[in-house]
């Protein structure tokens, strides 16, 4: 079925060709929702648009457009407005007939991707024996909901976790947990993360200050990376014990991620150097193997240097980053890798995909997409803390945003009378307190920084989890009360008269587009939105027609309204990651 706006856009787009020709095959029509119903219900701008290229006034572009334009099967007479605006106004008819096809169809009228993509999303990404903080929270849920959203197109998605498990640092650890702790190198439950972060810290002091301490560190290094067998072990235990935290936080999220972090590059890192020398990209500088990077430019209006070798002979992020465009691109036949970081990081990825392009390490066909978001904040503005000012753990965070759910949910049920078993409290209070971090997080644009307020993402009411959670049990309370099996429903016609009932149809029918963007800009936000209007829509129409009280044939079209409203929200819902309730 061809979506209504890509319909819409079709038909403008053949009528430009008749109007002026071939060359304005493709033409952007500037298709737009009208900010007034009086005008119908989207508009074409197109006309001033074209105006310079065609040298004419763009009423009369306007005119020939509509002159040429075939769409009166799916439009009312097109009106031109103002200096061109072309206004389009859908038929009931067409209305009706394309939510029944969208009714119908299990994937709610989006079409799977053609062609399906190759796609790896890396995201997550924590570092071992450190704390998962809440940028990485932000990443696993960004991510998440990306990789489901491009799934749920086709696309052949890999969804890798790119973990801090290699570098010099281990080194110290390892040395530092010999003299303290040593059982923490041989045996993996034997401390907690907590505490690694802490032996991290310590490990960094007596480094920094310690020269026989330092030494012995970098002999530790060396071992590690020649494959020294209690090295080897002592590194293996520290990742294990973080790889069991990080999966706690994983579950709780019902995040799916496979772990390949920086130390599956170790055997590619020379080829990366090798290749640059022999492209003539390499040079040294002060000891190191640099590029000079084209665009960035030093304090002192030089070329800015990305280190692939390190003095030391050490190599860093970058090289596997490098090294790893180049496992990906060759190796996984990836066509579209997607990296998901604090914004923070738009620079390292800029030089990495710079090197790699001027190192034509990158497909012609391909693209490495750098997918940055702003910082958590607290509600002072200021980076997100405890009230004794130590960092919040991603676990409490996690806590706390139940236990809230929870106290909210049994102040309404003492308020509504109602009885209600413990395991229910347990599973309501899981889903809202989850969902509602999650939502948080992704109904902002991700590219700005966000204020993490707890009152703010439960509250019932405003684009949070759940006002949407609770539309969708509003429409299962209906066919509770009514005693209709939605599932039933399917051969009636849908009847759209009223106001209310159009807008929530025309809403219903942007889905498609909707999740075809966030697939193509990587944008979360636009679906939550979505969702959030849709709920708003359909509470306008829930308070002024009646449902289950109409006749028919009004009523069974106005259940399918609500059953399609309820499997748009849980569809829309799952891509971000949060599962719907029956009741709440
Ligand atoms: N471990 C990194 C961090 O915590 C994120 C890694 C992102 N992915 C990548 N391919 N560089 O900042």
């Amino acid at each position: 079925m061809l979506s209504t706006l890509d319909d819409l856009k079709h038909r403008l787009q053949t009528a430009l060709v008749s109007a002026f020709g071939p060359e304005l095959e493709g033409t952007d029509p500037v298709l737009v929702p009208t900010n007034n119903p009086k005008f119908g219900d989207y508009q074409a701008n197109v006309a001033m648009s074209l105006a310079k290229q065609l040298k004419d006034k763009p009423r009369a572009i306007a005119t020939k457009i509509v002159e040429n334009l075939t769409i009166d099967d799916i439009c009312e007479a097109p009106q031109i407005a103002g200096p061109g605006f072309i206004n389009l106004k859908f038929k009931t008819d067409y209305l009706q007939t394309q939510l029944k096809a969208v009714y119908a169809d299990d994937r709610l009228g989006v079409p799977t991707a053609a062609p399906a993509l190759r796609t790896i999303v890396d995201f997550s990404s924590p570092n071992i024996a450190k704390e998962m903080h809440v940028g990485h929270l932000r990443s696993t849920i960004i991510g998440e909901c990306i990789a489901r959203t491009l799934e749920f197109l086709g696309h052949d998605v890999l969804r890798l976790n790119h973990v801090g498990d290699w570098g010099t640092q281990f080194g110290m650890l390892i040395t530092h947990l010999r003299d303290v702790c040593p059982e923490a190198t041989t045996e993996a439950s034997s401390v907690d993360i907590g505490d690694l972060v802490e032996f991290y810290k310590q490990a960094k002091k007596r480094f920094d200050e310690d020269d026989a301490f330092k030494t012995q560190s970098r002999e530790a290094v060396v071992d590690l990376q020649s494959g020294k067998e209690d090295a080897r072990r002592a590194w293996q235990v520290l990742c294990e014990q973080s790889r069991k935290e990080f999966q706690k936080i994983y579950d709780r999220l019902d995040i799916t991620i496979q772990e390949r972090g920086e130390s599956f590059y170790n055997p590619l890192l020379d080829n990366v150097v090798t290749d640059l020398t022999s492209l003539g990209l390499l040079e040294e500088d002060q000891g190191a193997q640099v590029v000079f990077l084209e665009g960035f430019t030093n304090k002192d209006g030089n070329p800015q240097p990305l280190i692939v070798r390190k003095s030391d002979g050490g190599f860093n992020y970058a090289t596997t980053d490098l090294a790893a465009i180049r496992q990906r691109t060759i190796d996984e036949k990836a066509a579209r890798i997607i990296y998901i970081t604090d914004a923070g990081q738009a620079n390292h990825f800029a030089q990495v995909f710079q090197v790699a392009n001027r190192a034509n390490w990158i497909p012609e066909a391909v693209e490495l997409v750098h997918v940055p978001f702003g910082l958590v904040k607290g509600e002072d503005g200021k980076k997100l803390k405890t009230r004794s000012g130590e960092t919040v753990k991603l676990k409490s965070l996690l806590d706390e945003a139940v236990i809230r759910a929870e106290k909210d949910l049994k102040q309404r049920i003492t308020d509504e009378n109602r009885d209600e078993s413990a395991d229910f409290i347990q599973n309501v209070s899981t889903a809202v307190g989850i969902g509602a971090v999650k939502y948080a997080d992704l109904s902002q644009n991700r590219t700005s920084d966000y204020i993490f307020s707890f009152d703010k993402m439960l509250a019932l009411q405003g684009n949070t989890a759940p006002y949407m959670l609770y539309a969708y049990v509003r429409v299962q309370g209906i066919s509770r009360k009514g005693g209709i099996d939605f599932s039933q429903l399917g051969d009636a016609a849908i009847l759209l008269g009223d106001e209310a009932e159009l807008n929530l149809a025309k809403h219903l029918l942007e889905l498609d587009t909707v999740v075809v963007e966030v697939a193509r800009d990587l944008f979360p936000n636009r679906l939550c939105q979505y969702l959030f209007e849709l709920s708003q829509k359909f509470n306008q129409f829930y308070d002024r027609c009646s449902v289950l009280q109409a006749d028919e044939p009004q009523r069974t079209s106005r259940l399918m309204l609500c059953d399609l409203t309820a499997r748009t929200l849980k569809l829309g819902l799952s891509l971000l990651g949060i599962p719907v309730l029956g009741r709440m």
